[in-house]
């Protein structure tokens, strides 16, 4: 017999929009029944500049989702980045019983949490890698397994509390409450990679409007993860004082026209481009658009691989990259960042989701899609075990639907 549906939500806070999408689960379906994106000024790298802005994006965002479900949002998975520390621990317990048992692996997970954090700092993910009983390694999950000793490798994620709390302000600002933060790659792998690609080695790799984030999995397990501040809106600034033309124009030129890769532009294509201040448009080779975009994504991928090389797993990464978020949609970015990385590159599309055909397969909504996922698989996702924002019981997913909802069940 089929469970009941539930109802879930996510909100995306990027530095460019928020966006809020609203799922129906279904057994193991996630059916996508609205989706809210608005402008947003009041972020920059996850870090809350603007409460008023950011507030009103989040209400606007979710207004329109809401709408389009046709349900009341009233509680949220939220995306987090900014300033995160990321730590493998471990932990070790003995075990109480003849075997391992559910309550003995929280315990070993809480003393694997027991690492010394900057203050302020609050751990917002903690991420089994392996089990190891009485000296046995390697083990997902040991429960029901025969040991005195259980062991446990993870890898742990703090976020900056100031931060939390602000984010918390803009959220519940607007009557809705957090069931939990989620890492913002974290969340965009969820919706893109495949389990094979994990259990090989592989980077997940969000280029979005001012940060690169990135997340390593080997084996199924996360290994890494980080942020770098530097994205695709650093394109578009390139673009508006190489032309001299306004941002706006100038994030129009990179997504009509743009391409990351001078020599597949053709020699004689040309375009018109507005200039600051009103003056007259002026028509430019197509060529020189990509001449001023090639040096800046070579730059971003640089620091890509010099960041997976300082991190040891790029020769893990059989799986190569996946890349998502917006930046990942200029032409050419995944060609020029396979022939840089000297690994297979490719541009990530989120899988496993119906309804609304068009959100689902965008890579800039990865994120937002991957919040839903989580929360639909919540601390039953494999080897994935959120941390509640607040302590208790997980809050029912029917508190995010609305009273009609409520009465029909
Ligand atoms: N078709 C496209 N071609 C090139 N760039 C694009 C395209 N579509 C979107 N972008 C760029 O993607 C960026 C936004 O990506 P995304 O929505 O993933 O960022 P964000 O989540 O708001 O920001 P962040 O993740 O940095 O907080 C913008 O800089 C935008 O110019
Ligand atoms: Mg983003």
């Amino acid at each position: 017999m089929q469970k009941n549906p539930e109802i879930v939500a996510g909100i995306d806070l990027g530095t460019t929009k928020v966006v809020c999408v609203v799922a129906e689960i279904k057994g193991s379906e996630i059916e996508i029944m609205g989706m809210g994106s608005h402008p947003c000024r009041g972020l920059e790298r996850g870090i809350v500049v603007d409460i008023d802005k950011t507030a009103e994006a989040i209400k606007e965002a979710v207004t329109h989702a809401s709408q389009q479900a046709g349900c009341h949002i009233s509680c949220v998975y939220v995306s987090v980045a900014g300033p995160t520390i990321s730590r493998n621990s471990t932990g070790m317990v003995t075990v109480r019983g003849k075997e391992v048992e559910k309550e003995d692996v929280d315990r070993v997970l809480d003393a694997a949490r027991s690492v010394v954090l900057p203050q302020d700092y609050r751990v917002i993910h903690i991420l089994p890698q392996e089990f190891i009983v009485n000296g046995q390694d390697g083990i997902k999950n040991p429960i029901g397994m025969c040991g005195v000793r259980l062991e446990t490798k993870v890898h742990l994620i703090a976020a900056s509390e100031p931060n939390i709390q602000n984010l918390t302000k803009c959220i519940t600002r607007n009557g809705l409450e957090i069931e939990a933060f989620v890492l913002d790659p974290l969340a965009g792998s969820l919706a893109v990679l495949q389990d094979d690609e994990k259990e090989l080695g592989v980077a997940y790799v969000d280029v979005g409007g001012s940060a690169v984030n990135i997340i390593i999995f080997i084996n199924e397990s996360v290994m890494y993860t980080t942020m770098l501040p530097i994205g695709s809106a650093h394109i578009t600034k390139d673009i508006a004082v190489g032309l001299n033309t306004p941002i706006s124009s100038a994030e129009k030129l990179k997504q009509k026209y743009g391409h990351a890769v001078c020599d597949m532009v053709e020699e004689d294509e040309s375009i018109e481009i507005p200039m600051v201040g009103g003056r007259p448009e002026k028509s430019i080779p197509k060529k020189t658009l990509s001449k001023i975009i090639q040096p800046r994504v070579e730059q971003i991928i640089d620091l890509i691989h010099r960041t997976l090389q300082q991190s040891a797993f790029l020769p893990a990464l059989a799986s190569g990259i996946v890349l998502g978020g917006g930046g990942s949609l200029l032409p050419g970015f995944a060609e020029l960042a396979q022939e840089i990385l000297q690994v297979p590159t490719r541009c990530g599309t989120p899988t496993g989701f119906g309804g609304m055909n068009q959100i689902v397969h965008n890579p800039q909504n990865a994120t937002s899609l991957g919040l839903v996922k989580f929360a639909a698989e919540g601390s039953g996702f494999k080897n994935i075990s959120p941390v509640p924002v607040k302590e208790g019981e997980r809050k029912s997913v029917i508190s995010v639907v609305g009273e009609w909802f409520k009465e029909i069940i």
